[in-house]
Formats: structure tokens, sequence, C-alpha cells
């Protein structure tokens, strides 16, 4: 399917677009509470470790596994691999997670545009100081709100999707990444300069290990790699569009390092502020929509402009990342032969019922009875998608790459068909591919499943 006439133009098109999708809600919106949930530092510290020996790794997996077969996941593995067709099944698994992911990611970008839109016509600055968990009930619990949010939202990224790749997908990655980059260092300027800003960052970089179990190793294992968008064919999708004459590694690494950059910046934004205006740190998921708004408020008249800012900013971060996830499912679509422009259709009208469906499972709504375990709907898709699926799906695209897929032709991928150096491959594929990565996916998947 894809060619370089329908892929990204350039290297810098791929780093973008694939930065896009892994700066996302997990790095502004989830990162920071899972880190305040977790022990501060010591998340960091476990998280840098997953990022780069495991997540790096899925990504470059995915871009060869992508490229190789210029295929869709339900194709690209049975096309590496024609002996054992069943490994579509993985890629098939993935497009179930991107279903899953794509549904929570409406239902908070819906919030977040909301958020937007009343921090622009001055509703939020109305709010007393104490209203802001009840506005945020309110607002998530209200009939009509999130859903109207949550397809403009979706209709948004349908029109990228349509657009293409080339002038859609691309052309929105160049223009919304560096502002995004820009909108993060801003805000974290004002938040360092915020009196009482250090103990925010004490909390960030100090590292407490007895916040730490099994359970948030694998929620961190499970956030390092939603964060790098892996282990769902995402990347298998987009690594189907680089150009023959990039760098893979390079790509990889440059992507990785944007994510990481943006997830401890947002912690730098978020922290300080919190801490300056007496909040706490584990404000879980409603952190971002319950606590900084107050921070802002109390920032007197700039709070307001900050707030505006800052929806903007977590807005954009979903728009890149939820496009990636439309993309995945209709390049899955298109590559089994239905037209681009339906399949995204189809997607986008099928994703939009069951997002409603979730964001009518919050505490006031009207789905809000249906908890089965004590959680609801919502809560039980963000657990799956935040946790369980992306280790799994990873874990198997792993397996792949390290025992079913032929060396030699990793290697020829890696190195652009030998024109490429890659002195550090045999530590890449025998140590950290065939062993160390599906080793620690494997521990931390079970260790944290039988909740040990
Ligand atoms: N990486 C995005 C984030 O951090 C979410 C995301 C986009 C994603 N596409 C994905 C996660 C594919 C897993 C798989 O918010």
């Amino acid at each position: 399917m894809a060619n370089n006439k329908t892929g990204f133009t350039s290297s810098l098109g791929v780093v973008l677009a694939a930065a896009g999708s892994a700066v996302g809600l997990g790095n502004i919106w989830r990162f920071p509470y899972i880190c305040g949930k977790y022990g501060g530092a010591a998340c960091l510290v476990v998280y840098l470790a997953f990022v780069f020996l495991i997540g790096m790794v899925l990504l470059m997996t995915e871009f060869v596994i992508g490229r190789r077969s210029r295929h869709a996941p339900e194709k690209a593995f049975p096309t590496l691999c024609p002996k054992h067709p069943s490994w579509k099944w993985v890629g098939l698994f993935g497009m179930f997670s991107c279903f899953l992911i794509l549904t929570i990611y409406l239902v908070i970008s819906g919030w977040t545009v909301g958020y937007f839109w009343e921090s622009l016509t001055g509703t939020l600055a109305a709010i007393p100081n104490d209203g802001f968990k009840e506005h945020f009930d309110a607002f998530a619990s209200s009939t009509w709100k999130p859903v109207v949010f949550l397809i403009v939202f979706l209709v948004i990224n349908l029109l990228v999707i349509l657009g293409g790749v080339q002038k859609g997908i691309e052309k929105v990655s160049k223009l919304l990444m560096p502002i995004l980059l820009i909108l993060v260092l801003a805000l974290c300027v004002r938040s360092l300069t915020l009196p009482g800003a250090s103990k925010g960052l004490d909390y960030l970089f100090h590292p407490d290990f007895s916040l730490l179990n099994w359970e948030g190793i694998l929620a961190i294992l499970g956030q390092a790699l939603f964060s790098l968008s892996v282990g769902m064919g995402t990347m298998i999708v987009y690594g189907s569009y680089i150009p023959n004459e990039s760098n893979i590694l390079k790509t990889a690494t440059w992507i990785t390092v944007c994510d990481v950059c943006i997830a401890v910046l947002a912690g730098i934004a978020i922290f300080p502020a919190v801490f300056a205006a007496g909040q706490s740190p584990a404000g879980g998921p409603g952190l971002v929509y319950q606590v900084l708004p107050l921070v802002f408020n109390s920032m007197g008249k700039v709070g307001m402009v900050f707030a505006i800012l800052f929806f903007l900013l977590l807005s954009m971060a979903a728009l890149t990342s939820s496009i990636s996830l439309l993309e995945t499912l209709t390049a899955w679509l298109s590559d089994r032969g239905m037209k681009r422009n339906r399949a995204a259709l189809i997607v986008s009208v099928l994703v939009a019922l069951l997002a409603i469906v979730a964001a009518y499972s919050f505490t006031g709504g009207p789905l809000s009875g249906i908890t089965p375990g004590g959680k609801n709907l919502f809560d039980w898709i963000d657990r799956l998608t935040g946790a369980y699926l992306p280790p799994m799906g990873a874990l198997a695209t792993i397996i792949f790459l390290g025992w079913v897929m032929k060396r030699e032709d990793i290697r020829d991928e890696l190195s652009n068909h030998g024109t490429l150096r890659i002195a550090w491959f045999p530590v890449f594929y025998n140590i950290l591919v065939r062993f160390l990565a599906p080793l620690a996916l494997l521990v931390v998947l079970v260790a944290g499943i039988m909740g040990v």
C-alpha cells in the first residue's frame, strides 16, 4: 500500500508526525498523575528506564515491521512471515486496542476542548475557588456538554484524515508540534517563578521508592509504552509511511527524546503550580481539570491567559495523537480494500458511539449506575488501555521481531540495505530485542496482573 508517494515526504515529517502521535494526553494528562500516585521521582526513574530500554526498542521494532512490509498491521505480520499467517492476530489485537484508546481519548479530549472553550468565554474564571470539583463533576456528567465537544473534536480529526497522510497528518504535525513546545515552555517559566515552586520540583525530582509496588511498576510500564504509542500497531502504520532513506535509529531516538522531554516539562509546568496553590499532587485523573483551573485562578488575571494556553496545548497534543489512532484504523481498513474516506467515516461513527457511552458513565451521568467490579465503563477502558493492553501487544510484537522474522531482514532494514553502519546491531538484536525487553515485559505483566 504505502509507498513514497502516499507516505511522509521527509524524515522531519516522520519525526514530527510520530512525535505528534506520541506526545498526547498521556504526557500531559496521565503522566503527572501517575507520577503523583507512584512516588514522584521514583516513578520518573523507572519510567525513563522503561522508555529507553523497552519503549524505544519497540518503536524501532514497529518501524521495521511497517517499513519492511509496507502494510497495516493485519497484513504486515503475515507479509513478513508467510509461513505463519496467524500472526495477523497480533495486528488485529492492536486494532482492537486502538479502537478502545480512541474512545477514551475522545472523552477526555471532549472535556479538554470544553475547558478550552470555558476558559475563553470566562466561565472558568467566574468559578469560586472551592467550586472546581463540583464544576468538573457537573461538566462530566452533563448529558450534552461532553458529547457536543467530543463530536467537535472528532470532526476536526476526520477532516485531517480526509486530507491524507501528507496534506493532512504531516502538515498539521509540522504546524502544531513547534507551537506545542513553545506553549509548554511558557507554562514552565510561569510555574517555576511562582512563590513556593521549589516544593513541586522537589516532589518531581526527589525519589520516594516506598510508594512503588508491582501494580505501580506495571502502570508505569504501561504508561511508557502508551506514551510512545507502541504495542498497538500505530507505529507499524506510521512505519509503513517512512521514506526508504530515513534512518530508523535516528528517527526513533528523536521521537523518544521529544516524548520524554514533553512529559517531564509537563510535570515541571504542573507540579510547582499545584504546590504553590497549596493543592495535593495526587489529584488523580481529575488533576488537570479540578486542580489546575484553581491554580490558574489564583494567579489573578494572567492566570486566565495561562488557562487558555494550557487547554489549547492539551487540545493540540490530544489532536495529533487521536489523528494517529484514527489513521491506524483507517489505514487498516483501506489496506483490506475499503476506500480510505469511507473507512475513516465508518470508524468515526463507531468510535463516537462507544465514546458517548463511556462519557455517560461518570458519576451523575445517565449510565453511571453500571459499575461492574466497582468501576464505571470509562475507568475500565482507561485501566485496560493504560496498563494491560500495551504491554501485551508489545510483548507479541517484539517476540515476532526477535524470534520469527529473519535476522538478516531486520539488519537490512535498519541499515537501509547496507548503506548505514550499524555497529550497535548485535547488542540491539541479541540482547534487547530477544531477551531483555520481552523478559521485562513478561515479568512486569505477570507480576502486575497477579497483583504481587
Ligand atoms: N501516545 C499517546 C499519548 O501519550 C496516545 C496514543 C496515540 C497511543 N496513539 C497510540 C497509545 C497508539 C498507544 C497506541 O497520549
